[in-house]
């Protein structure tokens, strides 16, 4: 078959809805994008760790600080989960953290804020991790098939990530006048960052026609946004919180929170490396990644050994 004719094939695969497998044939293109879009995926999860991280010794209770310490657990565990995806595409971790370290790659830059008061450690499990099972549930129906599996594993652990980043909000907010004030301060920070984490308008989205084209995308970035912004100015209604935001408004005929346009200055210059702690999340992942470095060697070395005594005995 033709080059043409193989990606005709692709295409009718794709759109009769199967699952592509890795040793399927599949378009260059297709292959890049999705080792783009999940490796920084993998990259986002594990950064995403440091801010957490950072209350790990302050958390107010003993059982707060067991529960923060599960969700950043959880969360190096999706990291390794997406990196083992993304090797399926011929490039291995060393190659994939050298283009973090580098700049090459990006990851989601909601971590590129700081975590100032515990209340940012519900902001993040409320919005950060909801926005995550919003954009995650749809990729669970991702057409490549290890991308969709791994999001069905990670979005039942995100659901308890949220709900417990909600809990930590609803008890401040049933706290003293210092607390509330806590809640809606933090709120009023991580807000539009989170509504960033959807990418850019679908008119403006560089990936969305082909991801689409594709189904590594079933829904697009505007249509996931609204549906997080709906779910979640209902939620903040609930417990008394105010959405920072003076132009928010319910509209009844679409049945649709409207909110203000994003700040897309700020998000790009994120993007680009020039947000709060950019330098300081990559200067710790290097400076971590370097000092671990003899735990990967004594992994290596013991594989190694072992390759060596097994081909060995089977002389
Ligand atoms: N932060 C950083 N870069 C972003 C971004 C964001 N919030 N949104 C978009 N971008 C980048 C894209 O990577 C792309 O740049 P590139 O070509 O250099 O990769 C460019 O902006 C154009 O955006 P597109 O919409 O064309 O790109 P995508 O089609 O890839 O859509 C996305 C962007 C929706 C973020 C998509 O990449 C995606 O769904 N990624 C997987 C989900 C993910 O990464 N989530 C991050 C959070 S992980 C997390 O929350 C863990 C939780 O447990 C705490």
């Amino acid at each position: 078959m033709t080059e043409e004719e193989k990606e005709k094939q692709f295409q009718q695969r794709i759109d009769a809805g199967e699952k592509i497998e890795p040793r399927d044939w599949m378009p260059e293109a297709y292959k890049q994008t999705l080792f783009r879009q999940i490796s920084q995926h993998a990259h986002s999860e594990i950064i995403g760790m440091q801010p957490e991280g950072n209350w790990l010794l302050r958390a107010p209770s003993l059982r707060a600080k067991k529960i923060l310490l599960a969700k950043i657990q959880d969360e190096a565990g999706h990291g390794l989960y997406l990196y083992s995806a993304a090797e399926t595409f011929g490039i291995d971790r060393t190659e994939m953290i050298a283009m973090l370290h580098s700049g090459k790659a990006k990851y989601s830059s909601i971590f590129n804020y700081p975590t100032l008061t515990w209340a940012d450690m519900g902001a993040i499990g409320w919005l950060v991790d909801g926005a995550a099972i919003v954009n995650q549930t749809m990729l669970a129906k991702c057409s490549y098939v290890l991308y969709s599996r791994a999001m069905i594993r990670i979005c039942k652990e995100e659901g308890f990530h949220q709900r417990q980043g909600y809990e930590i909000i609803a008890k401040m907010m049933n706290g003293t006048t210092a607390q509330r004030n806590m809640a809606q301060d933090s709120l009023n920070r991580w807000w539009e960052p989170s509504l960033m984490m959807f990418g850019p308008h679908d008119s403006e989205s560089t990936h969305s026609k082909d991801s689409m084209k594709w189904k590594i995308k079933v829904e697009s970035n505007d249509t996931l946004r609204q549906r997080f912004i709906d779910r979640t100015v209902e939620q903040a209604h609930h417990i008394g919180l105010t959405i920072p935001d003076k132009n928010l408004k319910y509209n009844k005929t679409t049945m649709h929170w409207e909110t203000s346009e994003i700040n897309w200055d700020e998000f790009w210059s994120v993007v680009k490396g020039n947000g709060p702690c950019n330098y300081q999340r990559i200067s710790h992942h290097i400076h971590y990644h370097n000092e671990g470095k003899w735990v990967r060697d004594c992994a290596t070395a013991f594989e190694k050994s072992r390759e060596k005594e097994n081909s060995s005995i089977s002389i």
